[in-house]
C-alpha cells in the first residue's frame, strides 16, 4: 500500500513540506450523518492557516482533528507523521509538539495565571514533580518571560477567575507558548473581543511565530481578521471546505459574497 504522503504528492495541491495532510475525511458523531464531508487540507511549515466559518459548520471538529481528539470515520489524516490519536502511543510522542487553545480555553480558573501558564511545562516534567507542583527554575523563568510577551507580568499571581476576557485569552496563549510547541492549534481565541483588541492578541501570536519556528491553525468567525493574519484561508460551511485561498487572490466583498451565496 502506497503511504499516504505519497497519495497527497501525486495531486499537486498538496505541498511534500506540509506538516498536516488530511485526504478526503469525513467525521460523524452518531454514526449517522456526516459532520465533515470529504475534507482535503494540506498546512505549510511556518505558515498561519486560518479556518472561516459559521456556527455549526464544523471548523472545531476539524482542528479536534488534528490533535486526534476525534477520529475520521473515512478518510486520512497524517499531522507530523503520524495518525493523530490522543489514545494512541505513537502520537503521544508528539502531543508535546501541538500547542491545542480549545473554544472555551481550558483554564482552571481557581489556579492562578502562573499556575496555569506552568501546566504548558508539564509534559517536561517528573510525573512526581508535577504531582507536587515543584517546577524548576528554568521553567518558571520561561514562563516569566513568556507572560511578560503577553504583557501578564503584574497579574502573574493573580486567580484566573478574576481576569477580563482578553487577559484570560492571553494566559491560554502563554500557556500554550511555555509548551514551545511547533504546531499552534487555535479556536476562536478572538472571539467576543473588539477589533483592536484582537488584534493585539493575533499580533502577539504573529510575534511568537517570528521567534519560533511555529505553524498556526486558527479559527476565526472575523472575515477581516483572516484576511489580515493568514498566509492561507480555508471557508468551511456545512462540513465542506467550500473554499480555500491566499489573502491578496480574494477582496474582503468577495468572501463575504462567497460566504452568504453558497447553499449546500
Ligand atoms: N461531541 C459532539 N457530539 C455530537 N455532535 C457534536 C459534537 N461536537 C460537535 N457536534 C456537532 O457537530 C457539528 C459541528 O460542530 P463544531 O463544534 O465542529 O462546529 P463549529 O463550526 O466549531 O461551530 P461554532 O462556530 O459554533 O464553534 C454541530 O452540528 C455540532 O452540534
Ligand atoms: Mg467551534
Amino acid at each position: 500500500m502506497r503511504k499516504m504522503t505519497e497519495i497527497l504528492t501525486a495531486d499537486n495541491s498538496f505541498s511534500n513540506d506540509s506538516i498536516i495532510h488530511m485526504y478526503d475525511v469525513w467525521t460523524s458523531y452518531d454514526g449517522k450523518g456526516y459532520t465533515l464531508q470529504g475534507i482535503n487540507m494540506s498546512v505549510e511549515n511556518g505558515k498561519n492557516y486560518i479556518i472561516i466559518g459559521p456556527s455549526g459548520a464544523g471548523k472545531s471538529t476539524l482542528l479536534k482533528l488534528v490533535n486526534g481528539m476525534v477520529i475520521p470515520t473515512k478518510g486520512q489524516i497524517e499531522v507530523f507523521g503520524r495518525r493523530p490519536n490522543i489514545h494512541d502511543n505513537i502520537f503521544k510522542a508528539i502531543m508535546p509538539k501541538i500547542g491545542y487553545i480549545p473554544q472555551n480555553l481550558g483554564l482552571v480558573k481557581n489556579l492562578t495565571v502562573m499556575e496555569n501558564v506552568l501546566i504548558g511545562a508539564l509534559p517536561r516534567i517528573s510525573k512526581v514533580k508535577s504531582f507536587f507542583k515543584i517546577f524548576p527554575d528554568k521553567e518558571v523563568s520561561d514562563a516569566e518571560n513568556v507572560l511578560n510577551l503577553v504583557g501578564l507580568e503584574d497579574k502573574v499571581k493573580r486567580k484566573v477567575y478574576m481576569l477580563s476576557g482578553g487577559e484570560k485569552r492571553r494566559v491560554a496563549i502563554a500557556r500554550a507558548l511555555v509548551q514551545k510547541p511547533e504546531l499552534l492549534l487555535a479556536d476562536e481565541i478572538v472571539s467576543e473581543l473588539d477589533h483592536v483588541s484582537a488584534k493585539e492578541i493575533m499580533d502577539l501570536i504573529i510575534e511568537a511565530k517570528h521567534r519560533i519556528n511555529l505553524t498556526a491553525v486558527m479559527i476565526h468567525h472575523d472575515v477581516q481578521l483572516a484576511l489580515d493574519y493568514a498566509d492561507k484561508i480555508a471557508m468551511i460551511k456545512h462540513g465542506n471546505k467550500i473554499a480555500e485561498f491566499n489573502p491578496n487572490e480574494m477582496r474582503y466583498e468577495e468572501v463575504v459574497g462567497m460566504f452568504n451565496s453558497y447553499e449546500s
